[in-house]
């Protein structure tokens, strides 16, 4: 399944394809070898095997030996061994095991495990690019990009710029033609430099800007803006006590910047602006979750200025990637300006994978490897299994969705959310996060969302292992109540 580019791109001597791929069989079938039997001799030691070069490769054989035997440790499947672990007293990083895993090689299941579906931490993507590890594979030289700057004295690579743009043209999810590019640390370091860049000069004579989004919503926007609250702009709370037109419309207080995330976290819904028509009012459209394996995409979006993050559609959170998409000049500048004056542009190293990166998924696109039909089989299984749970209680429900037409499947396409947003029920749990904690299930209140704390979040994006835990203690949540309600003389209701 490799993509031809990738090949082609590793080939820089010019070879013909048909050499390059007989020797990259023979080098595979050489670590496979030393991978069984030079162990440990050569397995993290960076040796070369004494030749020094293999099919014209040389000084990142070691690396690429050293990366092979980290990722063919046996860890049962349930955990795996990274090159920068701790190492233990053989001088070799151990497995890192999943949670409810444990001993050296992640065996041993713990029992009556609490499941954590707190975080939206990605790892379902995890096994993807496991299974196409050549696609997802970067080497870096030692002297790669050392220079805090690139030729013209940018911080951004304009390859990193074109096959992002590439990317959205061909999922359909963003227009880009007539916007600029601003990359950073994240789409979290966008929260606040997309702010500063609608926002009011701080030597201006009007009022700050306020800084609002509609319940529930993505408690970073509060946490970072209220951060760096200041000269410029505030945080103004909820939408629903700015969307009466006349408040809305008044200047009085400063304009407003709108936070609008569609598809939501954490409910999926995909929004449109509460203040939309206020002269007052500029919005930033987080489109983090706008990709096919969480929502259908019924046109690509054309906001004026949107963020979009590496984290979620790849799954690669721990590179720390993230780009605005913005219409306008000066503000472009302004979020560029934001992310240069703050850390001199996004790490080259990171700009660097997530080329690669970008390069494999488009590479597999509509394909039998695409990321997407992947990801959205995964997630809509995973649906499937919460609410076929969920559908048998009274106690806790989860929100309703519907099958929609994608554009980029081109059929109906099952939701596939990423979280589950709970609400419980019955009159005494009132406090949800603590209901489900109590049978035994981590998950992230409400109240942060500025929202009742009758609802909390469940995470449907970790790993295999965390959602199988965490249909275990839903399923005995459910079966424990529907055990209460046949219990002769008891009534739940
Ligand atoms: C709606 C939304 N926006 C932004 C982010 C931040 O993403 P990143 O990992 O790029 O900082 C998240 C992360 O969960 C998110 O849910």
């Amino acid at each position: 399944m490799e993509p031809a580019a990738r090949g082609e791109q590793q080939q820089p001597t010019g070879r013909p394809a048909g050499l390059g791929l007989l020797c990259s069989s023979v080098l595979l079938n050489a670590l496979l070898l030393a991978h069984h039997f030079l162990w440990p001799s050569s397995r993290l030691l960076g040796d070369d095997g004494g030749g020094g070069s293999s099919c014209g490769l040389s000084w990142s054989l070691p690396a690429a030996r050293e990366a092979e035997a980290v990722a063919a440790v046996d860890c049962s499947g349930h955990g795996q061994v990274f090159l920068d672990g701790v190492a233990g007293e053989d001088g070799r990083p151990g497995c890192e095991c999943n949670a409810c895993f444990a001993g050296p090689d992640c065996s041993l299941r713990t029992p009556n495990c609490t499941a954590d579906a707190d975080s939206g931490n990605p790892l379902f993507l995890e096994p993807y690019w496991r299974r196409h590890a050549a696609a997802g594979a970067v080497v870096f030289s030692g002297w790669h990009r050392m220079s805090y700057v690139i030729p013209d004295g940018r911080f951004q690579s304009v390859e990193l710029e074109r096959q992002i743009r590439r990317l959205h043209r061909a999922v359909g999810n963003a227009a880009v033609d007539d916007k600029h590019l601003v990359f950073a640390a994240g789409s979290i370091q966008l929260v606040n430099a997309l702010v500063h860049a609608l926002s009011p000069d701080n030597n201006a004579a009007s009022p700050p800007a306020r800084v609002v989004a509609e319940a529930p919503y993505y408690p970073a926007y509060k946490v970072q803006t209220v951060m760096f609250d200041g000269r410029e702009y505030r945080w103004g709370g909820t939408t629903a006590r700015w969307a009466n037109a006349s408040r809305a419309n008044s200047t009085d207080g400063g304009g407003f910047i709108e936070f609008v995330t569609s598809p939501n976290n954490p409910d999926a819904v995909l929004r449109e602006p509460a203040l939309a028509g206020s002269p007052a009012a500029a919005a930033i459209f987080d489109r983090a979750y706008y990709w096919p394996h969480f929502t259908h995409i019924p046109a690509p979006a054309d906001e004026d200025v949107m963020m979009f993050t590496m984290s979620k559609p790849s799954g690669h959170a721990g590179s720390r990637f993230g780009w605005a998409l913005i219409r306008d000049d000066a503000v472009a500048a302004r979020a560029l300006e934001y992310v240069s004056n703050s850390i001199m542009g996004a790490s080259r190293d990171t700009q660097l994978r997530m080329l690669g990166i970008v390069k494999a998924m488009l590479a597999n696109l509509h394909g039998e490897d695409d990321i997407f039909a992947f990801g959205h089989d995964v997630m809509r299984t995973r649906w499937r299994r919460l609410n076929a749970v969920v559908s048998r209680s009274r106690r806790i429900s989860v929100q309703k969705m519907a099958p929609e037409y994608c554009t980029y499947f081109n059929r109906i396409r099952e939701p596939s959310p990423a979280y589950a947003w709970v609400k419980c029920e019955r009159e005494e749990d009132e406090d949800c996060y603590e209901a489900l904690l109590k049978a035994k299930i981590i998950t992230r209140t409400g109240v942060g969302n500025e929202v009742s704390s009758r609802y909390t979040r469940i995470s449907l994006l970790k790993s295999d292992d965390d959602f199988d835990v965490l249909m275990e203690r839903i399923t005995d949540l459910v079966n424990a109540e529907n055990y209460e309600e046949d219990a002769p003389g008891s009534s739940s209701m």
